[in-house]
């Protein structure tokens, strides 16, 4: 059972550059699961950006590969609010690879979207705390850019 905490539960989403021009479909797909977009923004992460992003997987034979590709395009980094936010985007956006994702639930967004396990359309935090980093990372909650960036007050 969901606890009452979990009502208000925030992630990240981000929309990799694959994926951009889906971004229509991807805010229907949001809304009807009753999560709500409380941030959002479109931006061409530089390669020591992405780096940081993914420092957890620096050591990873992928990594390069990795910030080859989430840096040849904009991203769309959004955050998420709503009942079990963290798990209830992770299933909807599906496995890491997009062909097991194709037998697993066709509806999800890698399924749909996804091409490889690089190429796989969408990223979200996979716990609390990477939400919590994730989040600070493309919005943080001091200094300068706070001053345009415009949120949902009335629910965050
Ligand atoms: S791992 O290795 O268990 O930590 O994998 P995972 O948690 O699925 O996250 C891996 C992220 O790196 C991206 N990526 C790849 N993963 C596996 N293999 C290859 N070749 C690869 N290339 C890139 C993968 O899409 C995951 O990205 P995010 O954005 O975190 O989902």
């Amino acid at each position: 059972a969901r606890s009452l905490g979990d009502k208000k539960e925030k992630t990240l989403a981000m929309i990799k550059p694959d994926a951009v021009d889906k971004m229509g479909m991807i805010l229907d797909m949001i809304s009807h699961k009753g999560l709500l977009v409380t941030k959002a923004k479109m931006v061409l992460l530089s390669r020591a950006e992405a780096a940081q992003f993914y420092i957890e997987h620096q050591s990873k034979p992928f990594f390069n590969g990795l910030l080859d590709y989430v840096t040849s395009g904009p991203v769309v980094a959004m955050e998420i609010m709503g009942g079990n936010a963290i798990g209830v985007w992770r299933e909807l956006i599906g496995p890491t690879n997009p062909s097991d994702a194709r037998s697993q639930n066709s509806q999800s967004l890698r399924a749909k979207f996804g091409t490889d396990n690089t190429r796989n359309a969408v990223h979200g935090s996979d716990s609390k705390e990477s939400a919590t980093r994730e989040t600070e990372f493309f919005f943080p909650s001091a200094g300068p850019s706070r001053a345009n960036t415009a949120q949902f007050t009335n629910c965050t």
